[in-house]
C-alpha cells in the first residue's frame, strides 16, 4: 500500500466516522473522476469554464498591459492547462512554471505547451500547491504573476482559502501579482443546474466517489443505495455536493462496518460563490490588494488581478 491510499483510507475512516459524515473533495479527482470532471466543464448548465475562458480571452490585454511584458507565470494546480495560452499569448512571459500534484497531467501539458510555445522556458513543479513550493532556481530573481483559474478558491473553505492565499503570497514573493478567478453568487437555480445536471454528469461525478471507495478500499457499498445531492447553503453562500442514503443501508470498507439511515448524507464537496466584496476581502485577509476586477456583462464570473501588499503599520 502506498503513501497516498493510507492517506485515502484514513480520510475516508474517520469522515464515515465523523457525527457529520464528510470526505474531502480531492478524493474525487482519481482518473474517472479527472475525466468526468472535464466533461462538466463542457455541460450546458455549467457555465463557469465557459464564462471564465471568454472573459479571459476579453481582458488579458489589460492584465497584460498592467503587469508588463517579462513575468515568470506560476500557474497553481495547471491540471490541463486549457486557459494557460490565453494568458502566455497575451503577456510575454519570461517562463511558465505549472504546479500540479498530478504528474502525468503535469508532464502531458508542458509538452503540449512546449509546441505551442517553442521558445518559452516550461519549469514545472509536481507538488501539492496547499503547502508552501520551493520554485525552480531560474526564476527564483524573476518577477512573478501567479494564477489560479477556476474559482478553484471555492472548493475551500474561508480559513483553508486564506492559508493557501497567504501561502501563494510567500511562494511569490513581494510585489508579485495574482491573477484568479473567482465564481459569483447568483441565483439559485442556476447555480443549482450548474452542480446537478440534466445529463446526470455531476451525480456520475459524485457517485465515482463510492466506487472508487469499493475499489481501492475493499468496499462493499450498494451505489444503488446512494444518490446525489446539490444543496444551495445561503448561510456559508456556497453549493454542497452530498451522497444521500435513499435508504437504510450498511457496509464495510477496509473491514471497518459503518451504517446510515435513510436521508443521511455524506458531504463531498463545497463550492463557495463571492460577492464584489466577499471576493476582495477573502483576497486581503491574506495580504493581497485588489488592482482590478472584471466581470461577464451578466456578473457571472469574475477575475481578479491582485498584488502582494507589503507588510505595514495598521491602525
Ligand atoms: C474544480 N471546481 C472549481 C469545481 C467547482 O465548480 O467547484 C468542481 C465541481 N464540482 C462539481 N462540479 C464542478
Amino acid at each position: 500500500m502506498t503513501v497516498s491510499d493510507n492517506a485515502f483510507r484514513d480520510d475516508v475512516l474517520a469522515g464515515l466516522s465523523a457525527p457529520i459524515r464528510a470526505v474531502p473533495a480531492r478524493w474525487l479527482y482519481d482518473r474517472r473522476g479527472s475525466e468526468l470532471f472535464e466533461r462538466i466543464t463542457q455541460l450546458p448548465e455549467y457555465y463557469p469554464t465557459r464564462t471564465e475562458t471568454a472573459l479571459l480571452t476579453a481582458i488579458v490585454g489589460e492584465v497584460a498591459a498592467i503587469v508588463g511584458a517579462g513575468e515568470a507565470v506560476v500557474e497553481f494546480g495547471s491540471g490541463s492547462s486549457a486557459k494557460t495560452p490565453i494568458l502566455l499569448d497575451a503577456v510575454a512571459p519570461s517562463a511558465y512554471v505549472p504546479i500540479d500534484i498530478s504528474g502525468d497531467f503535469l508532464r502531458l501539458s508542458a509538452a503540449g505547451l512546449k509546441r505551442q510555445f517553442p521558445t518559452l522556458p516550461i519549469l514545472p513543479v509536481e507538488a501539492d500547491f496547499m503547502r508552501p513550493i520551493v520554485l525552480p532556481e531560474q526564476v527564483r530573481g524573476a518577477h512573478k504573476l501567479g494564477f489560479f483559474p477556476g474559482s478553484t478558491i471555492g472548493n475551500m473553505v474561508a480559513r483553508t482559502a486564506v492559508d493557501l492565499l497567504r501561502a501563494m503570497k510567500d511562494t511569490l514573493g513581494s510585489g508579485s501579482w495574482l491573477l484568479i478567478g473567482m465564481d459569483r453568487i447568483k441565483d439559485v437555480a442556476t447555480l443549482i443546474a450548474a452542480y446537478d445536471d440534466s445529463e446526470g454528469v455531476t451525480a456520475e461525478f459524485n457517485l465515482n466517489l463510492l466506487h472508487r471507495i469499493n475499489r481501492e478500499l475493499d468496499g462493499t457499498i450498494d451505489i444503488s443505495a446512494f444518490r446525489h445531492r446539490a444543496i444551495w447553503r445561503d448561510s456559508h453562500a456556497r453549493i454542497e455536493m452530498h451522497l444521500e442514503a435513499v435508504r437504510d443501508t450498511s457496509f464495510t470498507v477496509a473491514g471497518r462496518a459503518f451504517a446510515m439511515r435513510a436521508g443521511e448524507t455524506i458531504h463531498t464537496e463545497n463550492s463557495h460563490k463571492y460577492g464584489h466584496r466577499d471576493a476582495r476581502l477573502l483576497l486581503l485577509a491574506a495580504g493581497w490588494g485588489v488592482v482590478r476586477e472584471w466581470t461577464d456583462p451578466d456578473d457571472k464570473f469574475a477575475i481578479l488581478l491582485a498584488e502582494a501588499e507589503a507588510p505595514r503599520f495598521a491602525p
